[in-house]
């Protein structure tokens, strides 16, 4: 491994390890943006149509390099591809033609649709409200079809445009403290969220959901990469001035919020990363007047990374996270065998899904629930999850309709593929309570919430674990989107009230936080294709 020389001082490590060790700063933004019954009632929010932000980051004065629109059969099951990972080989390269398949099916436009005021541009993954914040970047060097540099991912015009020429790569191998990942990675794609375009609507909680969107863009990528046979890691340690300083965004309105090093080879070619010159691209406007909401500027600014020490400091040494001991009663899961799961291939999957709408009171089977519940939990590579397969947030269940299962609240024991049955009851009002009133919750055939305990992830994270903890239940949660869609059942992710939800599944989850749920049924109007 190849480890870049860095020049932060001992005396400044330390200072800045504080900062994002102080962590009320991700408690109190954490509190502040529950909601609850009194939060909404008091909230006079409401959406200013005629100021909408543009959903898309354009450039108008760079002409964007098309990207091949030819979608790649893999023919990989998404079953499978959601539940594994490329192993690591001496030379494995994407070629334009995979990045392309990656962009299209983690944040490409899929789908269109005309309302009376416009056109809403659906994308690949789930995002909420339909705002995509999430942005890409693309960090590589020479590719087949692709010469080295940073790329911005024109997702409007599916091409992408070049914002540097040349090799970048040390660049992020240095801010990354000389993650093996960035190291060995011929391409590095940079998830950035832009504030606006998600507080629009959902004001100070987007911080959260920057977590979420930029997870369930992580899903689809993650899948993919392993459907096209190349080793992924998530990284999220690195020190943010120098990514953004990479990309020349505006940290007050945008931010980098992830990694993902794609493919693998022996090494970096050597070389250092010399200044980084602003690049002083002008780019549209978003919406007419922006309103800010510091509290999310200021939970990103206490969590962030300062030196490539504390970076790699950062890395690895995940928390256990332990349920409380075993009460039962148990059910075993009945997870289908890889010779009698749907074998559906992954960008089938992908282009089918689309968060339901509505779904029907109709059940699902223990296998298609056990299936799902199975494969979205084998682990998903990434920095802050180690030993691999370690997971941060932990999944109860609200049970309404799937066969051979009572009706009532579980949680599930991953490592022992068991549900335990919190308590029997017919819960879909509960749910639909829960989930700010809503009709889908109480209408699905289970929903799945993501619980985690804070304490001991900041604990050691500092208040980045609370990034990492909101971007874990995204990708869990958007394979889960796959895991369903690929059982031809439909699937939405939902948001909730917070302390509610705790209250619903405590004892049991005394202490704990609730974090994401997605819904699962089947979809009143199916899509199948
Ligand atoms: C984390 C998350 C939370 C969501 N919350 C809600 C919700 O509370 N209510 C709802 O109707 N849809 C919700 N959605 C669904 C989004 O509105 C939907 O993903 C978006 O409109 C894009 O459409 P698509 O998923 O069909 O591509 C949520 C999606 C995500 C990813």
């Amino acid at each position: 491994m190849s480890v870049a020389p860095w020049n932060g001082s001992k005396a400044k490590f330390i200072a800045t390890m504080t900062d994002n060790c102080s962590l009320e700063a991700a408690w109190s933004y954490h509190n502040a943006t529950k909601h609850s019954p009194a939060s909404i009632r008091a909230n006079r929010h409401s959406l200013d149509w005629d100021n909408q932000p543009l959903p898309f980051k354009i450039y108008p004065t760079l002409e964007p390099l098309p990207l091949p629109g030819e979608v790649r059969q893999t023919g990989v099951a998404a079953l499978s591809a959601i539940a594994e990972s490329a192993p690591l080989q001496t030379s494995c390269v994407p070629d334009l033609e995979a990045v392309a398949q990656l962009l299209y099916l983690s944040a490409g436009i899929t789908r269109k649709r005309k309302f009376p005021g416009g056109e809403i541009y659906f994308r690949a993954a789930a995002c909420t409200g339909a705002l995509y914040e999430v942005e890409l970047y693309l960090v590589c060097g020479d590719l087949a079809g692709l010469q080295a540099g940073v790329y911005h991912f024109a997702a409007a015009e599916f091409g992408l445009r070049k914002l540097r020429a040349g090799d970048y790569r040390h660049t992020l191998l240095e801010a990354t403290g000389g993650e093996r990942a960035v190291a060995h990675a011929p391409l590095t794609i940079i998830c950035t969220c832009t504030y606006w375009r998600n507080a629009w609507k959902y004001q100070d909680r987007t911080y959260r959901h920057f977590g979420w969107d930029n997870g369930t863009l992580l899903a689809n990528l993650l899948a993919v990469a392993t459907a096209l046979g190349l080793p992924a890691r998530v990284v999220c340690g690195f020190v943010d001035a120098a990514v953004n300083r990479l990309l020349d965004i505006d940290p007050q309105r945008e931010v980098t919020f992830s990694l993902v090093a794609l493919g693998d080879i022996p090494n970096l070619p050597s070389g250092t990363s010399g200044e980084l010159l602003p690049l002083g691209l002008e780019t549209l406007p978003l919406s007419r007047r922006e309103v800010d909401y510091p509290l999310m500027r200021e939970m990103h600014a206490a969590s962030s990374l300062h030196s490539p020490e504390e970076a790699q400091e950062w890395r690895g040494h995940t928390p256990a996270t332990e349920l409380p001991s075993l009460a039962g009663p148990f059910i075993q899961l009945q997870v289908l065998s890889d010779a009698e799961m749907p074998r559906d291939p992954i960008e089938q999957v992908i282009l089918r899904r689309g968060s339901s709408r509505q779904f029907t009171h109709s059940s699902i089977s223990l296998a298609q629930l056990s299936t799902m519940l199975d494969r979205a939990t084998r682990g998903v590579p990434a920095d802050f999850l180690d030993p691999p397969g370690a997971q941060l947030n932990q999944l109860y269940l609200i049970v309404h309709a799937v066969e051979g299962l009572a009706s009532g609240a579980y949680v599930f024991h991953r490592e022992l593929g068991q549900l335990e049955c919190l308590k029997q009851g017919n819960f879909r009002a509960d749910a639909g309570y829960l989930a700010l009133g809503q009709e889908l919750p109480a209408d699905a055939a289970v929903d799945i919430f993501f619980l985690a305990d804070l304490q001991p992830i900041l604990q050691r994270f500092g208040n980045r674990g609370y990034r990492a903890v909101q971007l874990e239940a995204g990708i869990l949660g958007g394979k889960l989107y796959l895991g369903a869609y690929a059982q031809l059942l439909g699937a939405t992710g939902l948001t909730f009230f917070d302390d509610d939800v705790i209250r619903f599944f405590s004892p049991h989850a005394e202490g704990k936080s609730a974090i994401f749920l997605v819904a699962v049924g089947h979809s009143a109007k199916h899509k199948v294709g």
